[in-house]
């Protein structure tokens, strides 16, 4: 099913402005989007052999004269080794300058074929058509590429804006379940931390989002990309306001390492940092106990949350010493004020972390 008019939001980045296309059958648009961003013949697309065993047909149809970059995606192939076969490959290929890459699959794939696009030759031109929910509403928007080192999670990178980014929520239909649900729990942290509106109508429409009928998923897509570009044109280098979009990154990330990257999907462990976020918002009086039982009510309805009960408060505290988000020795921490409301505090104290974290059942 095709639809003629993708919903368009404008991307306002310091570093450059480019259009963002939502919706069903945007993919059948792509060779004229490419064509109004600037994108000469030459043109390749990173991706993995799992997007493309799914929809490179589909895209073959629609650019048939590009080249393909097939790579390994999941997080562990998120390495500078991954970044070398692209550069390899297109230098392999003759790619000049002139040159335009795509990527085509998860935020894996966004972020390495987007560091490469950053990097080869000092940078070509970059357009991400992303085919995970997260990456859709999240990673393809905003610039942020790179790759993690064996030391830690996006240790290299760079802000490098794509000049389009095209998404067509029909290519979801194949997501396995638990990596949709990771998704619908980031657009959930949009609509907490940044836009009750949102959350109303991810409320109002959470059958029809989680059996992925496009109508509904379209606009909600389009609402995260429009969030996070209005903050990504205010601080584009996270300095201020992007900060806002950690909401339930603190204890997200620190869980994450906790259980090695394997037991939980980002999106899985940002849940447990939303609830986490919500208790301490709660035991400060700054949350009311009702919006916090309509978040934990929002994420529980989603689905099961692998259990995290057998992990000890204590440790979480070590990894969340580490993270990239304490500045000067101050753990930066995002608490709701209310659905929609967030605000930045850097004094929440160990003590009001290990009390949260017990709530969510973790071990002394
Ligand atoms: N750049 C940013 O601002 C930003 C923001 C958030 C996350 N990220 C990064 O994104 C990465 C996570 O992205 P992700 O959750 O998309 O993971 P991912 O790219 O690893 O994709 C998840 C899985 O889904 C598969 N897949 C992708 N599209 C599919 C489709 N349409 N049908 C079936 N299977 C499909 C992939 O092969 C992979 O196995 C992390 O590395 C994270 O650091 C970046
Ligand atoms: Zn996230």
């Amino acid at each position: 099913m095709s639809h003629p008019h993708p919903l368009r939001i404008d991307i306002a980045a310091p570093s450059r402005a480019y259009p963002v296309l939502v919706g069903s059958g945007a993919l059948a648009q792509l060779g004229a989007a490419l064509d109004a961003a600037g994108f000469g013949p030459s043109r390749y697309v990173v991706s993995s052999p799992t997007v493309m065993g799914f929809w490179g047909e589909p895209l073959h149809q629609v650019l048939p004269d590009s080249t393909p970059i097939v790579v390994p995606d999941g997080e562990r192939h998120k390495t500078l080794g991954g970044v070398s076969r692209i550069y390899e490959a297109l230098l392999k290929a003759g790619a000049d300058r002139s040159a335009g890459l795509l990527t085509f699959g998860g935020g894996v794939i966004g972020d390495m074929g987007g560091f490469a696009a950053a990097t080869y030759m000092r940078g070509i031109l970059l357009a991400h058509v992303p085919t995970t929910l997260l990456a859709q509403v999240d990673a393809a928007i905003g610039g942020k590429v790179g790759v993690n080192l064996p030391g830690g999670k996006n240790l290299v990178g760079a802000f490098y804006q794509p000049s389009v980014v095209v998404i067509d929520p029909e290519v979801l239909a194949t997501l396995p379940r638990r990596e949709f649900r990771a998704g619908l729990y980031e657009v959930i942290k949009y609509g907490v931390a940044c836009d009750a509106a949102l959350f109303g109508i991810v409320m109002r429409d959470l059958g029809p989002l989680t059996r992925r009928d496009t109508g509904a998923l379209s606009p909600v897509i389009a609402a995260c990309c429009r969030v996070k570009g209005e903050i990504v044109a205010g601080d584009e280098r996270e300095s201020g306001g992007r900060r806002v979009l950690n909401f339930g990154h603190t204890v997200g990330h620190a869980l994450e390492a906790a259980t090695k990257y394997r037991r939980l999907l980002h999106g899985e462990a940002v849940a447990y940092g939303m609830l986490a976020a919500c208790a301490i918002a709660c035991a400060r009086g700054v949350l009311p106990a009702a919006d916090r039982a309509t978040v934990a009510s929002a994420i529980a309805q989603l689905g099961p949350l692998p259990p995290v009960n057998d992990l000890s408060a204590a440790a979480q505290l070590e990894f969340m010493r580490h993270d990239k988000k304490v500045h000067e020795g101050r753990l930066h921490f995002v608490l709701p004020a209310g659905i929609g409301v967030s605000q930045i505090v850097t004094d929440v104290s160990e003590d009001e972390l290990l009390r949260a974290l017990r709530e969510l059942g973790l071990d002394e």
